[in-house]
């Protein structure tokens, strides 16, 4: 039975494990990284999810944070604040599966790779989380000192795809895949920096600004046959 306007429950590290497990099994399939793949997982939990990964690919570096570290091997560290100071040089694969609000370390994080990267990152939209987070008002220049009423799916769910649009300015997606329940969305992104862009044509946005992300997205650039963007929905 559904109970129209509860509050559902919050999503658990184990929540949705095989998607997440796929879904990073098969975008590390996909961009070729097998039997070279450097993860930096900077919302490590438990763990559960590159443990189930083990199983089926080799990992050649893996490397764990969480602001909360629940075991020895986990160091201790806020995504964003990570993301900001670590050399992403040695990883070709980020994860940021948090619960909540992915856009703060992920908009610290793309800027600064230096090579194609498949970046995974979950957005969680309960209702407690429907007002957008200063970073998140920062990076799609909506003013922080604006009031507004809580809570409000509208204007986070708006947030969330200016945020969404602005990583264009940062990188090339070669690659995308979401799957999506009423409370969360899985991401994953295949990028690379703009200054790898094969073609000309695959000409860089204009540069981040406050307020960017509130212009028009540019189109996707086209690029060389199985290089297209795609998304594609996967409901368990
Ligand atoms: C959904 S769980 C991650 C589950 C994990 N992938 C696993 O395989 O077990 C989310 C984790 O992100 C951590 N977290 C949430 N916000 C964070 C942040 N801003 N920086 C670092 N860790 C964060 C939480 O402490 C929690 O352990």
């Amino acid at each position: 039975m559904t109970l129209i306007g509860a509050t559902p429950p919050a999503p658990t590290a184990g929540a949705h494990l095989g998607v997440k497990v796929r879904q990073r099994v098969l975008m590390i399939r996909e961009a070729g990284f097998v039997g070279d793949v450097g993860v930096l997982d900077v919302c490590a939990g438990a763990g559960h999810v590159w443990r189930a990964v083990r199983q089926e690919l080799a990992l050649a570096r893996y490397v764990a944070f969480d602001r909360k570290p629940r075991n020895q091997f986990t160091l201790k560290g806020e995504a964003a604040a990570v993301l900001a100071t670590i050399d992403l040089a040695p990883f070709n694969v980020i994860d940021i599966d948090v619960y909540g609000e992915p856009w703060e370390p992920l908009l610290v994080a793309l800027p600064r790779l230096t090579r194609q990267t498949v970046i995974l990152f979950t957005h969680g939209h309960m209702s407690w989380q429907f007002n957008p987070s200063h970073a998140l008002r920062r990076a799609v220049g909506l003013p922080v000192e604006w009031f507004i009423p809580t809570p409000n799916a509208d204007v986070a769910f708006y947030c969330g795809q200016l945020a969404l649009a602005s990583i264009w300015q940062h990188v090339e997606i070669l690659n995308a895949r979401r799957a999506s329940w009423v409370n969360v969305s899985y991401w994953a992104l295949r990028v690379r920096p703009w200054s790898q862009a094969r073609r000309r044509r695959a000409r860089r946005p204009a540069a981040s600004s406050p307020g960017a992300a509130l212009s028009p997205s540019p189109a996707p650039p086209v690029d060389a046959p199985g290089d297209t963007a795609s998304v594609s929905d996967a409901r368990d």
